[in-house]
């Protein structure tokens, strides 16, 4: 049982990414992942300190992992993440059961931690890896870490430390192995990923770095998030107008749409500087997707200044938006500074709001898709059907005999909802579906 790990992963692509590289390393050492806690001899949660309900979530986890851990004081129990990377001993003194906090910025030392301990010593004998177990179909490569924009407020720059470019030699071996495992889509990743490169010496920026992923053979799509907008330069429009693997897909939060509200965030842009940089984006590609994210009740909001995003939602009709309700973060400028004023009633009557009118935004936008061809990479199967996305990122399904697993194909839209489509294949080149077993994947 020692040689089994389980990894719980909250919050963020970020943490998806960390505990894949982590989960990558403990394979070749010889370890293997179990489906849950109770099977594992290592248990490692992935946590996250965005909002107040993500930590609450956290807590539960532990609070259960708390008896179990009493009936198997064997299983070692380690908590990373963001909740980890700030000045552990209240988290140590609130759960002494806790074997190892890691914070973000010392994820590297976690594999030598948990391979080091007592319980796992035997068990590993490291093994030379040149392919590595299957990865899913779509994954995501962390390529700048940290942050420094100091948005007043969230929490991420006091818990994943100064913004830090991975080098891209780096990036593209990490790929490369990646798409040698079975990947057919990389995203690159970062909380302001469209600033990779500016801290390297010498300095180099995305669009580039997006030309040279692209050109790895066996890749069939390339996205990347999280973009600022005060980062978004053009030669990253001209990128993905003209390389054809990169996807006409932006996650580009505006996180409000009035410009007080928005200097008292300290986004550093205005609504007309947002809204003048997705008309130079859609002017060279009209047909691009936008994702977006909006925090609704953030101190001293009025009614008014509320409505102002709603008025922004309806002039750029985003395709997709993430709305959450502020949550005061303890450390933050706007914690400290700043009321939190809005009652909870009244920030989820707005969140509500948001919702419904991206409901119908949404839906008719999906709409005019119906009769379309999309091309599709399909993912995988979900309750009989295959799922894919199309280069615009909404979910499809499909029904097909044909193994369809990491394939192109071509799609026609048959139906649309806010949330995905429905379609029929077209055209595909995949074999028949005898050869495996979907439902397993
Ligand atoms: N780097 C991205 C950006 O610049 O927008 C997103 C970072 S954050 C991890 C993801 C989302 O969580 C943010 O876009 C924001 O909408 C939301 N968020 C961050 N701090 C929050 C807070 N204190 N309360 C509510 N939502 C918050
Ligand atoms: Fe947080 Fe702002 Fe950095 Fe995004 S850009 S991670 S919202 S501080
Ligand atoms: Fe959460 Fe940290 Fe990501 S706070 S959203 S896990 S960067």
């Amino acid at each position: 049982m020692s040689n089994r790990y389980h990894l719980w992963v909250s919050g963020c692509q970020m943490n998806g990414s960390d505990a894949r590289r982590l989960a990558d390393v403990l394979d070749s050492a010889g370890m293997s992942a179990a489906e849950n806690f109770e099977d594992a001899g290592v248990a490692i949660l992935y946590t996250c300190s965005v909002r107040q309900s993500a930590e609450d979530r956290v807590h539960g986890q532990l609070g259960h992992l708390k008896s179990l851990k009493a009936r198997h004081p064997d299983l070692m129990l380690c908590v990373t993440g963001c909740m980890a990377g700030v000045d552990q001993a209240e988290l140590r003194e609130r759960y002494p059961f806790v074997d190892l906090f890691v914070a973000p910025t010392e994820m590297e030392s976690l594999p030598r931690l948990i391979l080091g301990s007592t319980a796992n010593r035997d068990a590993c004998a490291p093994t030379s890896r040149s392919h590595g177990p299957r990865v899913p179909v779509s994954v995501g490569v962390t390529v700048i870490r940290g942050c420094d924009k100091f948005c007043s407020y969230c929490i991420v720059p006091y818990r994943r430390g100064q913004q830090r470019s991975r080098p891209e030699q780096e990036i593209l071996e990490e790929v490369s192995s990646l798409l040698a495992r079975g990947a057919k889509e990389i995203v690159l990743l970062g909380q302001t990923v469209d600033a990779w490169g500016r801290d390297l010496d010498p300095p180099r920026g995305l669009a580039s770095l997006l030309r040279e992923v692209a050109a790895l053979p066996g890749l069939a799509r390339l996205r990347f998030l999280t973009s600022h907008p005060n980062d978004f330069t053009p030669d990253l429009i001209e990128a993905i107008a003209d390389v054809p693997r990169l996807c006409e897909e932006l996650n580009l939060p505006i996180q409000a749409g009035d410009d007080e509200i928005l200097r008292r965030m300290a986004r550093r842009y205005t609504v007309s500087q947002y809204t003048d940089l997705v008309a130079r984006i859609r002017a060279t590609i009209p047909d691009i997707a936008l994702s977006t994210d909006v925090i609704v009740g953030f101190p001293g909001e009025t009614v008014e200044q509320f409505e102002h995003t709603l008025d922004v939602l309806r002039q750029v009709e985003f395709d997709v938006v993430h709305v959450a309700a502020y949550s005061p973060r303890p450390g933050t400028a706007a914690a400290r500074k700043m009321v939190d004023d809005v009652p909870a009633p009244e920030k989820l009557r707005r969140l509500h709001q948001i919702e419904e009118l991206q409901t119908a935004l949404s839906t008719r936008k999906n709409n005019r898709l119906i009769g379309q061809e999309v091309e599709l990479l399909v993912e995988g199967r979900q309750k009989g059907k295959w799922r894919g996305r199309t280069r615009s990122n909404k979910l499809l399904f499909l029904e097909s005999d044909l193994n369809l697993r990491g394939e192109l194909v071509t799609a026609v839209v048959e139906a649309a909802g806010p949330w995905s489509l429905r379609g029929r294949l077209e055209t595909s080149a995949a074999g028949p579906l005898s050869t495996g077993s979907p439902g397993s994947r």
